[in-house]
């Protein structure tokens, strides 16, 4: 006779905020409790188990957070056998203060403790409450516990945390000092999940580029020749990398492999000098503007995006303007654009001449109006052209099907005899464009 497990009928829920790096914690925790005997739910209410995977990148994420436990700690009236988790960048940034503030929370667990989420399950039902932070030197980056269920591409995690010292950024003290893994282990991760059938893999770190093999030193440029010439990769895509990092040798890479894919996410920050010394990036817009125009090179029709911070202490409206123009020159497919958010124990707390929050909304708005032109101009030159897609989705008009380009723009299309499978390859003529998305029909 099998024993009957505890888990049995259980269930569970996780929601993710956050980067690609979340995601990814969130599957390797989702396969953990399914190692467990738990099933998901995408129900909270049904859940029987309840992680929130936090993100603290920006001050709003972080007071979700606590509006969302608060949500959540109501359930635990109908529930009380209900085993509620704050994992991610919150659960490091705030520890013990968590379980303090709210009773029903049963425990933190932080981003570089993930691997452990099924040793903190056995102890919670031992009666502990455990705060799990930290960065232990053995972390876990077992393949067999993350759940590819539902995901088009294959994310692999090939460095962890951050060194640098952006003056406005909390990572460093979430995901902790940067650590590379090997070679060795990364390839194998990408062949396994090529055999599972993934054409599409993505290599993630806080500062990809920055990847050294431990034992070697060999650097990006060496993974990503690696990685690109395994035999059935149709696809390969990184982020996010840091533009200081960006070597002559991995621009070359985009030359040689035409199956890294001709899009790059090369967040620039702010168009002005003054304020990216301020920040403590370590380039210049000359260097900035010299790289993206190498890539082009390497890569003709490359589409690159970006990520700004707008009202950054003291950055003035010369300095504003230099970053429109920036975005007019680059002629950027997307960006991703953010009011300066204060952060604890950052540099930038300490910096004079706070801008106005009025003046910073009001700039954020200006960007936009400007990237959406510039979008919409780039979009309506596509029209026509025929792209091969990866299938990430169904759309939301009935019969209709979501992928991307290999420059990772969303086209919608509509299903023909029969629907593609999630993660698959298939063919598109770009019939309309809209600002954020276009238009197919199968080709
Ligand atoms: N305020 C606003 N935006 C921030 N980012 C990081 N820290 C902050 C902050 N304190 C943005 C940066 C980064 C992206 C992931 O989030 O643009 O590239």
């Amino acid at each position: 006779m099998s024993p009957v497990r505890s888990t049995l009928g259980k269930r569970f829920f996780v929601e993710t905020w956050g980067c690609q790096m979340n995601e990814l914690d969130s599957q390797r925790m989702t396969g953990q409790l399914m190692q467990e005997g738990f099933l998901p739910t995408k129900e909270a209410s049904e859940a029987d188990v309840i992680l929130l995977n936090s993100c603290s990148v920006r001050e709003k994420a972080e007071h979700k957070v606590f509006s969302r436990l608060g949500e959540y700690r109501l359930l635990k009236m109908d529930k009380p056998d209900l085993v509620i988790g704050l994992c991610g960048c919150v659960a490091q940034q705030v520890g013990q203060a968590a379980l303090d503030r709210i009773p029903e929370l049963d425990f933190v667990l932080g981003p570089a403790r993930t691997g452990e989420l099924h040793e903190i399950i056995d102890r919670r039902r031992n009666g502990e409450r455990v705060v799990a932070t930290g960065f232990p030197k053995n972390r876990v980056f077992d393949i067999d516990t993350i759940s590819r269920d539902g995901q088009y591409k294959g994310m692999v995690t090939i460095v962890e945390g951050c060194d640098k010292k952006c003056t406005f950024c909390i990572v460093p003290s979430t995901r902790g000092p940067e650590f590379s893994r090997s070679k060795d282990e990364i390839l194998n991760e990408v062949r396994h999940l090529r055999d599972f059938g993934f054409k599409e893999i993505e290599l993630l770190g806080q500062t990809v580029n920055h990847w050294k093999d431990p034992a070697t030193g060999e650097d990006f440029a060496v993974l990503l020749d690696a990685v690109a010439t395994i035999p059935g990769i149709e696809r390969l895509r990184f982020i996010t990398s840091y533009p200081r990092d960006f070597t002559a040798e991995m621009v070359r890479q985009f030359a040689m492999h035409q199956n890294i894919c001709p899009y790059l996410h090369l967040p620039v920050q702010s168009g002005s000098d003054r304020v990216l010394k301020r920040m403590g990036r370590g380039y210049t817009i000359e260097v900035y503007k010299k790289l993206t125009a190498e890539l082009r090179m390497a890569r003709p029709g490359i589409a690159l995006s970006t990520d700004i911070i707008v009202g950054f202490p003291g950055e003035t409206a010369t300095d504003f303007r230099k970053t429109l123009s920036l975005l007019e020159e680059i002629q950027f497919s997307s960006i991703y654009a953010f009011k300066y958010s204060p952060r604890p124990g950052t540099a930038a707390l300490h910096l004079s001449d706070e801008c106005d929050p009025s003046v910073a909304d009001e700039r954020l708005q200006t960007l936009f109006r400007l990237q959406e032109g510039i979008q919409r101009r780039i979009n309506q030159s596509l029209v026509g052209t025929t792209h091969q897609l990866v299938v990430t989705g169904w759309g939301r008009e009935p019969g209709t099907q979501i992928g991307r380009t290999p420059c990772h723009r969303v086209v919608h299309f509509p299903v023909k005899d029969q629907h593609v499978s999630l993660g698959d390859l298939t063919s598109v003529r770009i019939e309309h464009a809209n600002t954020h998305s276009l238009m197919g029909s199968p080709a």
